[in-house]
């Protein structure tokens, strides 16, 4: 496959490495020095793009993939706010699109099991939950992505906790 690296980092060139070992070929790369080469012409001449840039360009650029009509895989994490209008546009384009908070396959496995335990801990009166994590120097958002993910997987399970903004949640009377 031909693909669009969107953010040219740490993921970016992690994801890069890992492509051309694999046989595919990088057909273009966008960072901030070039940006403009961003645009549906040559979003066009690939097969798929992958997002890994910043919580503030995130949006725009998936956007930008759905006109291009490329299916668009993210991993940035810190926009969920916009997840909505970002699911509307893509279904509106018949576009296709894949998130995920963390794509590391040992926390899709933290994640399962979360699921398990907090389905088991919600009958457990005397026990209650809370999260706690320790960032990198260089992350750009708080709480994680996997934090919030967490939080949510044991919202889904609590049934007496709900959800109040995107990670805090609160206790039902
Ligand atoms: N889902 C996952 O599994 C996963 C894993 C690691 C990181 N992340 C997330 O991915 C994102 C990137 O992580 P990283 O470690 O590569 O960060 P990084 O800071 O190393 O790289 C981000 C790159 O994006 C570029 N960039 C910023 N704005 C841009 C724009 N408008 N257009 C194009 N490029 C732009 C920056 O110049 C930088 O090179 C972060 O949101 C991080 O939390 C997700």
């Amino acid at each position: 496959m031909k693909i669009a690296l969107i953010g040219y980092g740490k993921m970016g060139k992690a994801i890069e490495e890992i492509a051309l070992q694999k046989g595919h070929t990088i057909g273009l790369k966008i960072d901030l020095g070039n940006i403009a080469d961003l645009n549906i012409q040559n979003l066009q001449k690939c097969d798929v793009a992958i997002e890994f840039t910043h919580p503030d360009s995130v949006v725009k650029n998936l956007l930008t993939c759905f006109d291009a009509n490329i299916p668009v895989v993210c991993g940035s994490t810190g926009w969920l706010q916009h997840l909505g209008e970002v699911k509307n546009k893509c279904i509106e384009l018949n576009g296709s699109f894949l998130y995920a908070s963390n794509f590391s396959i040992g926390v899709n496995i933290f994640f399962e099991l979360n699921k398990y335990l907090s389905k088991m801990m919600n009958r457990q009166k005397g026990y209650d939950v809370s999260i706690e994590e320790i960032h990198h120097t260089q992350k750009k958002d708080a709480p994680s992505g996997t934090a919030i993910s967490l939080a949510e997987q044991i919202i889904g399970k609590y049934t007496c906790k709900k959800k109040l903004d995107k990670y805090i949640t609160a206790e039902c009377k």
